[in-house]
């Protein structure tokens, strides 16, 4: 799967003596595979798990094991790698680092093509610990850790399980979504976005019935966490107020879970309080059961022909239009609209009604479309320009097509 955001970033890979390097193996193979240029730097001990024709083979290119090396057919034209691996990299991933390849990074120490590069390169430098337990919580390691950090180095905590050794302790490398996930937030670092704040809702409200039901739709949170996911790849700081707790969260939100309007209603005037960006792509529930019976309402002879009555929610998007007036904030509002006839017509009356910068309509009487599946069909109106009608795109693409309209505007309206 191509990530955006990945395609044609150079990464130097660079794999140390870890039993982790297996997993180093998967990572090189889905970066590339999302569109990265990653070229790999083993040190003489991670060649002793892997040989760097694996690396070679999932990344298709020149893999560097020796600072002395000049012949590397189809490698960086240059004869001084270290430098050409440097120069023009995006970002330098150390993954698995070893405590002994991270104390030689602390101190400055260039030894080998890896450390001698990680002093050339003028990238960010992102680094995934991987050892032993006691290794790890080593007041050594720990000193080395925090130096590098301190100095501007990202740091991947590693993950606590059990160890090769049997021991269990924190040491482990993450698996390969996390470290991609943590790629992305590092590369994301000078982004559109970067240093605003971004609140997303999303998934259909659950407005409870009694303990055990509830009255919902057909939201799956694909487009809302699609969006999140964007405006992460654009440098945000996302809050993502979901209903749904089933599909992956991305690596860098902070997940505010919710069930009914009402929650969604206090999440969202919490998180929007300071928030640039608001975007509802969530499915509000306009009604809720009157009452909400204490226990489970069950089959008798009185609730054989059950009435349910409903009450009207708060609208999310009026409040937060109320409380805007006053603070000013969020300063872009977003809405959606699942518009089952009259999209134009009825997606521009809730633009105007909504005091909305932005609305993307559905079609949601399109199969392919709206509710649930993998693709969206949208129109894009904003308060400033005339509607802009989008082709059959993946839910990540809308994502990311909204993400950039918002960046111009707000860089516009700054
Ligand atoms: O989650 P998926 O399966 O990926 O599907 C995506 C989606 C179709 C749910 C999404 O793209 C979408 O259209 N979300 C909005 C659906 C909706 O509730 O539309 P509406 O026309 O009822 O509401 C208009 C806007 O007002 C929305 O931004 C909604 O969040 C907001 N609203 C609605 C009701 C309410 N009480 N308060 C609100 O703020």
């Amino acid at each position: 799967m191509t990530i955006t955001l990945l395609q044609h970033k150079r990464i130097v890979l660079a794999v140390t003596g870890s039993i982790a390097v297996y997993k180093a193996v998967d990572l090189a193979s889905k970066l590339t595979q999302a569109g990265a240029v990653v070229d790999v730097i083993m040190t003489e001990s991670a060649q002793k798990f892997v040989t760097p024709l694996t690396f070679q083979s999932v990344t298709g290119r020149s893999v560097y094991t020796d600072l002395w090396q000049t012949d590397h057919a189809g490698g960086l034209p240059t004869h001084i790698a270290h430098v050409g691996l440097g120069e023009g990299a995006d970002l330098l991933a150390v993954i698995p680092a070893t405590a002994h390849t991270i104390a030689k990074l602390a101190a400055g120490m260039s030894d080998d093509l890896l450390t001698v590069t990680a002093l050339a390169a003028r990238c960010p430098l992102i680094f995934a610990p991987a050892m032993d337990g006691g290794m790890y919580q080593h007041a050594a390691t720990q000193h080395n850790l925090r130096t590098l950090v301190e100095r501007g180095a990202i740091l991947i905590e590693p993950e606590t399980g059990r160890f090769a050794s049997g021991l269990i302790g924190q040491g482990r490398l993450p698996e390969t979504p996390t470290l991609i996930g943590a790629i992305r937030r590092a590369l994301a670092r000078q982004g559109a976005l970067a240093g605003q704040k971004v609140v997303v809702t999303a998934g259909g409200t659950r407005e409870a019935i009694d303990p055990v039901r509830f009255v919902s739709n057909h939201s799956s949170g694909k487009q809302g966490y699609a969006i999140a996911q964007a405006a992460l790849d654009a440098g945000a700081e996302v809050s993502l107020i979901s209903t749904i707790q089933s599909l992956p969260v991305p690596i860098g939100a902070t997940l505010i879970p919710v069930n009914s309007a009402q929650e969604m209603l206090n999440a969202v005037l919490t998180e929007s309080a300071q928030a640039d960006i608001l975007i509802m792509a969530a499915a509000v529930a306009d009604f809720r059961p009157e009452t909400i019976a204490d226990q489970k309402i069950k089959k008798t002879d009185e609730t054989r022909g059950l009435t349910l009555n409903l009450t009207r929610n708060p609208d999310i998007l009026q409040t937060v239009k109320q409380g805007r007036e006053e603070s000013g904030f969020p300063r872009i509002v977003v809405g959606f609209a699942a518009e089952s006839e009259n999209l134009v017509a009825n997606a521009q009356s809730k633009l105007a009604r909504k005091g909305l910068d932005f609305l993307v309509g559905n079609d949601i009487s399109a199969s392919d479309a709206g509710f649930a599946v993998d693709t969206n069909r949208v129109i894009l109106l904003s308060k400033a320009g005339e509607p802009e009608t989008l082709p059959l795109m993946s839910k990540t693409e809308v994502g990311e097509y909204l993400i950039d309209r918002i960046a111009r505007y707000t860089a516009i309206d700054r």
